[in-house]
């Protein structure tokens, strides 16, 4: 039997899993790190923090007495990593919650916004690499020219672990500096920045060897020298892997630090989308994507800025008290602006409805109502009507959050056996690479297994219709508000 490590690099943590080539997982490994937010609207990370957790990861499991045969690698996608020319990094990552590159973002649409729709599949975006790019040319020119190159988190993480300068095509598809369509890098948008290919990653399929554990490094992490590592994927064509969604009538919901709606496309519906598109990891497909930047990120600040002596299962118990709608109270999860289908930097975490006989349990069940509500906002883009839907991510852990969702969305949710999300499906990728299975879509077969299926409830279907009109309703009314109040 052959071993092999999916390892995710997350928002909050990196999470290693071990899994045997049959998709069993075995053993695995989370090491935290900080988020800074130097600024309102800042959010960076420190590339050694993601490295060290890496390695602290991996050590554990070997100790365990695991011969690793290959490494997949999931991150955190849109995270701008620049090194100099002896491989120091410049300044932290500016991660993908972060919104400071608002008129970078204006600037860009003004200048290239059609080149960069027709490229990249979608509109200027602030969270994406390249506006993040664009701040740091504008704003620490001396930084920007030391830079020799760029890089995806993930993508630092296996340089660091191989020493290849590489990427692939899921991840690179949300820096916004690749067609997708032809796959290589957008010159015309290279160009506007000043950019050469040089100073970015080379391009490989996520399934493909990268390279190899560094000889000093394999045996400092208990690995061996022929441990490889495959491209890997952005965390949410990882985690559809994982999950198993590759045709076209599958979904996914992923409940993690974002929140996302997940579908594999056709090359043409890729082009007709209010959603966001991206490469999916098997060579060739498209994805489109809905984000709302603040999901699990909404329910870690409620825990460790509002309610504070609580535990995820305490506030999950206190949720289910309280009735359907909260009492009145409705949360709007826009914590860093939001993604689709708002597109607004601009907006903030809101709660309205609020009386004196509001509750703390109203307050914290209003929160997954929320998030659900900007996932239903994400849900009703796609271009069908009718999905296989699975669900993962750790709120999906949440027996309530799961049955709010089912009805917020009135559909059927189902929730596989594995639970391992990004780590599993790129650990499927490193098997896929050592031919232990001959695609990643007879891997998925051979180790998705379906485990239940949450059903909504007929009565909170009813109630959550009527809450999610006037949730909509809300955005609309604050929209200018919420700009306004940005300002001062
Ligand atoms: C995807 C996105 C997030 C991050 C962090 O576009 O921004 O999913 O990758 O999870």
């Amino acid at each position: 039997m052959k071993y092999y490590l999916g390892i995710d690099i997350g928002t909050s943590g990196t999470k290693a899993v071990c899994f045997d080539e049959l998709g069993n997982s075995l053993c695995s490994k989370t090491e935290e790190y900080k988020i800074y937010t130097p600024k309102p609207g800042y959010a960076e990370e420190n590339p050694l923090d993601w490295f060290w957790a890496t390695k602290k990861a991996i050590q554990f499991i070997t100790q365990q007495g695991y011969d690793i045969a290959g490494i997949g690698l999931s991150g955190q996608m849109h995270g701008l990593v620049l090194l100099d020319q002896e491989d120091n990094l410049l300044r932290n990552s500016i991660i993908w919650c972060d919104n400071r590159a608002i008129k970078e973002t204006e600037e860009l649409e003004k200048n290239l916004g059609k080149i960069i729709k027709e490229c990249t599949g979608n509109p200027v975006v602030s969270s994406f690499t390249l506006a993040k790019l664009l701040w740091v040319k504008n704003n620490e020119p001396e930084q920007f020219k030391k830079i020799h190159k760029i890089m995806l988190p993930k993508d630092y993480v296996r340089y660091m672990l191989t020493g290849s300068f590489t990427s692939e095509f899921s991840d690179a598809s949300g820096m916004q500096m690749i067609d997708i369509y032809q796959k290589k890098y957008a010159k015309p948008i290279l160009d506007y920045l000043n950019i050469k290919e040089e100073q970015l990653p080379k391009l490989k399929e996520s399934y493909e060897i990268s390279g190899y554990i560094q000889k000093d490094l394999a045996k400092e992490l208990g690995l061996s020298e022929n441990c490889f590592v495959v491209g890997g994927a952005g965390d949410q064509a990882a985690a559809a892997i994982g999950n198993g969604i590759v045709s076209f009538g599958d979904a996914s919901i992923v409940l993690g630090s974002s929140g996302v709606v997940f579908s594999p496309v056709t090359k043409e519906q890729a082009k007709h989308t209010d959603l966001q598109i991206f490469m999916h990891a098997i060579p060739n497909t498209y994805h489109v994507m809905g984000v709302t930047n603040g999901c699990g990120l909404s329910y870690k600040w409620l825990k460790e800025e509002v309610i504070k002596d609580k535990t995820y299962s305490e506030l999950n118990l206190l949720a289910e008290q309280a009735s359907p709608l909260s009492n009145g109270v409705i949360y709007l999860p826009y914590l860093n602006g939001e993604r689709t289908p708002h597109m607004d930097p601009y907006a903030s975490g809101t709660w309205i409805g609020i009386r004196q006989n509001t509750s703390q349990k109203d307050l914290i069940r209003s929160v997954l109502e929320g998030v659900s509500y900007s996932l239903k906002d994400c849900f009703e883009l796609l271009p069908r009507t009718n999905y296989n839907i699975h669900i993962t991510g750790g709120g999906a852990k949440g027996d309530l959050w799961r049955k709010i969702l089912a009805s917020v969305l009135d559909c059927n949710i189902k929730r596989i056996k594995q639970d391992e999300g990004g780590a599993l499906g790129v650990a499927i990728l490193a098997m896929v690479a050592d031919h232990i299975y001959p695609s990643i879509e007879d891997a998925i077969q051979k180790i998705i297994k379906p485990l239940d299926v949450v059903q909504p409830d007929k009565e909170w279907v009813e109630c959550y219709q009527k809450g999610y009109d006037l949730y909509q309703n809300l955005y609309q009314s604050l929209k200018e508000f919420y700009k306004k109040a940005f300002k001062i």
